[in-house]
């Protein structure tokens, strides 16, 4: 896919700006062997880039558990609980290599930037880590009711920025934002292992491999 002149960049958060996908996948496992099942990487895949009680759903289906809506509350609960534990110490120094070269690069080029996630706790984090100067819009969970693949969190970004979805590149790192990304239009950027993101248009290890001249390149 080439794309047309790049407006704005969107950026997923956890796993693309700071390495918070980790701590997800270990609140989320240490839920499952309380359950007294495992969940191994390649499942947690599935849970990346949706929210919360999605996750547990398919959490509770991975372990063949039921539980009713009260219950499952307690546990997304407390899931959250112990997420929030392992974020609390986050600071500027957990931003993932290449992040604030490529936003000044961004700004210098007057390509906006925004961030589309699915947490909750999107927020606290940005606020910890001490990027929010650098952002044209934040859409996080609080602000969406369709969860990635659905591109709503991309769509709302975009219109918040004043730019069409065509103008627009997606960096995500989880399968369910890349296909937001393109049921919404948008150019779509992996951050990841290929092995996952083979859907994407684009795919880099880390941020630290993107850079202006790179993106500019995808203009027709
Ligand atoms: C996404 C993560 O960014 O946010 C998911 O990829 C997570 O793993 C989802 O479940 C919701 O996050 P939170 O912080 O609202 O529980
Ligand atoms: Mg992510």
């Amino acid at each position: 896919m080439t794309m047309q002149k790049i407006k704005a960049c969107i950026f997923d958060l956890d796993g693309v700006i700071v390495d918070t996908a980790t701590f997800h996948y270990k609140a989320w496992k240490r839920l499952a062997n309380e359950m007294g099942f495992d969940l191994t990487p390649e499942q947690n895949e599935q849970l990346k880039g949706i929210s919360r009680m999605k996750s547990l759903d398919i959490l509770l289906d991975i372990g063949n558990i039921s539980k009713t809506d009260e219950e499952k509350q307690a546990l997304a609960d407390k899931k959250n609980n112990w997420y929030r534990e392992y974020i609390r110490e986050m600071k500027p120094d957990d931003i993932l290599p290449g992040t604030i070269r490529l936003f000044n690069e961004l700004k210098e080029a007057n390509i906006k930037i925004g961030v589309g996630s699915a947490s909750k706790n999107a927020k606290t984090i940005l606020h910890q880590i001490g990027i929010e100067n650098y952002l044209d819009s934040v859409i996080d969970g609080n602000k969406v009711s369709k969860a990635k693949p659905d591109p709503q969190v991309f769509l709302k970004g975009a219109q918040e920025m004043n730019e069409k979805p065509e103008h627009c590149v997606v960096f995500e790192d989880a399968q369910s934002g890349i296909e937001a990304a393109q049921n919404g239009g948008m150019y779509s950027i992996g951050v990841g292992s290929e092995k996952n993101l083979y859907k994407a248009d684009m795919i880099i290890a880390g941020l630290h491999e993107m850079n202006i001249s790179k993106l500019k390149h995808l203009e027709k």
